[in-house]
């Protein structure tokens, strides 16, 4: 049996400050975590919740290239952006911190420094990649190349993002550089490194045996594999200018890998809300009665169950006790990818559906629908559709409306007043019974990591007390009058003892459904005014929270319908963000198209394409279009103009007199205010570059 830890101490992936996060990574590291967090308050427990911006690493780099500004310009606006984001969806950390903050820098040198000074680092001297056009090194997320484990030609050199393979840049095929788009060389320079091969076993006994039965499958599927494959020596340094300063004389531009310093941002934000809250940052880290989680989704695994748990483990420090990852959430049948265009950021469900209205209640929507699909075990699917389904036939039609009613009626036929309970009668017991059976086994799911099944009890004990309400029909009850037309003696205690029991089961719900949907809770409070106390968890499965007599206010609006206009509305948006990208990315739409095998259509599905033959008779750039060319395709009888996505692949003088196939009877399409009225087909090359289709290419190319 483990002991009862003194405190807890949670935290959630750090996101890359590099551009909005979406409902994906909501689902997967913040929200399971923000539950859990506020079911450890209600139960009293000394909590710490922390999470931060990752901001070094080519992630960063990467966008401030992309966005042609700077790192720090990059990381400020999106740090900005994803604290902003966070709060909106209540997720509650104790501190939203970041790493470019002196404190971490300082936290992370010390860390290294302490494990050089330990002799626990190998300084080794290697041939690296290097960019000779761009002179300088290349961090892995710089080159890319064919994943040597399932094909992809865009994998990057840490991971292939399609089969999810962790990856070193000398397993990649045909590696290039991003920066040059050349084949880099390699050149020698000297790297500290983390010797993980020499804690194998104890990493072994650790997980594989001390947490065979507490973690969840997935990650303990991931570990073995790991650690069955054989762990290597994983370099803690790179040759870069953006990041940590590595703390050693003669490692003069160097910094710390991002996986190096990223998970100490864990520690520097605990640090820096010690010193903003007067308190003692090091029993969190330090102390082994700490309970430490880390939420993350299943692309961190290797980094929170391997890695990290080896550096806290030499520096001396608490190992985690377990680290839920998450499964991926998918998007209308295909993965979310905010490059791609295919996903819903959190900051546009913010600005279409919370600061358009009053909208803590959609805020507590999505959470409920998110936490409805979690991908807990498996990768899951969010469809607009199930969105609405869910919030219109579970939420706004089982809680809402149960509490709604119960309000309702109490305010109707008992004075607004909480009315006293006569007689408890079977099925009155029943309802009591069911309250605390749920209030146990929804502790105990979230206590196992289990949100989603969590969160469907307290659904179902909504439903129970609908079905309560209805079988007791309190109105129809009401219709027995005496003479003065109220309701005989009988009548009104039958009315009576049905409110009563449902008003005690909604101060239930309101403790229960509270870590799930913050708002609703805190509505339902206002509504039975009650103090935030009552929110505790000891009250939960008890039928006295509401004293008899006490006057409540009038109901409020916890949920409300989405109409099918809002969720066509998204569809729509979606298709037209992920046309938009594509149109403007050429090379990730080839690439994608690759990734995605398409399903073998019949004849007449081919024959509804006109193909046709062109020549390009003029081109010219779209002005604040850096992808796009606005094209004349004279097509026999007809000159068409056509705006095409590959201005990064062809100068427009270049293209006069090219001959081009041309989807003919594409449905026209507004690109920068210009129509287009057609599609060239092109095809990708094995260096990424967009090619006309013709007979002689190499073959197996996709056309896009
Ligand atoms: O995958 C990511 O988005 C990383 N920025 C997560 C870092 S988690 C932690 F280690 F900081
Ligand atoms: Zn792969």
């Amino acid at each position: 049996m483990k002991s009862e830890p003194k405190r807890y101490l949670i935290t959630s992936a750090l996101p890359y400050a590099n551009g909005p996060k979406h409902l994906g990574h909501l689902a997967g590291a913040y929200l399971p975590a923000d539950i859990y967090v506020r079911y450890l308050r209600a139960l009293k427990k000394d909590v710490l919740f922390v999470c931060g911006s990752d901001e070094h690493g080519a992630a960063i780099t990467i966008q401030a290239m992309k966005e042609k500004t700077t790192p720090r310009e990059i990381v400020d606006k999106y740090h900005a952006l994803l604290k902003s984001n966070m709060a909106d969806f209540r997720i509650s950390f104790n501190i939203y911190h970041r790493t470019s903050a002196p404190i971490h820098h300082e936290t992370a040198q010390a860390f290294f420094k302490d494990l050089n000074d330990a002799g626990k680092l190998i300084q080794k001297e290697t041939e690296q990649y290097y960019d000779e056009v761009a002179s300088t090194f290349l961090a892995d997320r710089y080159i890319k190349g064919t994943c040597p484990f399932c094909g992809y030609t865009e994998a990057y050199g840490d991971q292939c993002e399609k089969c999810g393979t962790s990856l070193s840049p000398e397993q990649l095929i045909n590696p290039r550089s991003t920066l040059s788009g050349n084949p880099p060389i390699k050149k020698r320079t000297t790297h500290w490194y983390l010797p993980l091969d020499q804690y194998e076993s104890f990493l072994r006994e650790w997980i594989l045996e001390g947490h065979k039965d507490d973690w969840k499958a997935n990650v303990l599927g991931q570990c073995k594999s790991w650690l069955d494959t054989g762990l290597q020596p994983r370099a803690v340094t790179r040759d870069l200018d953006w990041g940590v300063q590595v703390p050693v004389k003669g490692a003069e531009g160097k910094v710390l890998y991002v996986w190096f310093d990223a998970p100490i941002g864990y520690i520097s934000a605990t640090r820096q809300w010690a010193l903003e809250h007067g308190k003692d940052w090091e029993p969190f880290w330090k102390d082994k009665d700490t309970k430490l989680v880390h939420f993350i989704g299943k692309d961190n695994i290797v980094f929170h169950c391997i890695i990290f748990p080896v550096m806290l483990h030499i520096h001396g420090n608490v190992l985690p006790d377990n680290v839920p990852a998450n499964e991926f959430m998918n998007l209308e049948g295909d993965k979310m990818s905010t490059s791609r265009g295919w996903s819903v950021e959190m900051d546009e469900y913010i600005n279409d559906f919370v600061h358009k209205e009053n909208g803590s209640t959609m805020v507590d929507a999505i959470r409920y629908y998110l936490t409805s699909i979690a991908p807990e075990t498996k990768d899951s699917e969010f469809t607009w559709k199930g969105f609405q389904e869910a919030v219109n036939s579970e939420l706004v039609a089982i809680l809402g409306n149960f509490v709604n009613r119960t309000f309702v009626l109490m305010h109707k036929l008992c004075g607004g007043k909480v009315p006293p309970l006569h007689k408890w009668d079977e099925k009155g017991k029943q309802i009591a019974e069911e309250t605390r059976l749920a209030a146990e086994k929804v502790g105990l799911l979230i206590e196992q990591y289990k949100f989603r099944e969590a969160q469907n009890e307290v659904i179902e004990l909504a439903r129970k007390g609908n079905r309560y309400m209805q079988e007791k029909e309190p109105w129809i009850v009401a219709k027995q009058v005496n003479e003065s037309g109220k309701p005989t003696h009988e009548a009104q205690i039958i009315i009576d003892n049905c409110i009563h029991v449902c008003l005690q089961l909604t101060a239930n719900l309101t403790i229960l459904c509270h870590p799930f949907l913050p708002n609703a809770g805190e509505r339902m409070c206002h509504m039975m005014k009650v103090v935030p106390r009552i929110l505790e968890w000891e009250n939960a499965g008890k039928m006295g929270l509401l004293k008899v007599g006490y006057s409540l206010r009038p109901p409020e609006l916890l949920f409300r319908k989405i109409e099918d206009e809002e969720i066509n509305q998204q569809i729509e948006k979606l298709k037209q963000k992920s046309a938009h990208t594509t149109m403007n990315s050429p090379t990730q739409a080839a690439s994608h198209e690759e990734e995605k095998k398409k399903d073998i259509i019949q004849f007449d599905d081919f024959a509804k394409l006109d193909l046709r033959t062109g020549i390009i008779t003029a081109a010219e750039k779209v002005e604040k279009a850096d992808k796009l060319l606005k094209l004349q395709v004279n097509m026999g009888l007809e000159t068409r103009t056509i705006v095409s996505g590959i201005a990064l692949h062809y100068q427009p003088e270049n293209l006069i007199g090219q001959k081009v196939v041309v989807v003919a009877n594409l449905a026209s399409r507004k690109m920068r205010g210009i129509e287009s009225n057609g599609m060239i087909l092109m095809a990708e090359d094995k260096d990424g570059k967009l090619q006309f289709v013709h007979a002689d290419t190499t073959g197996g190319q996709a056309v896009s």
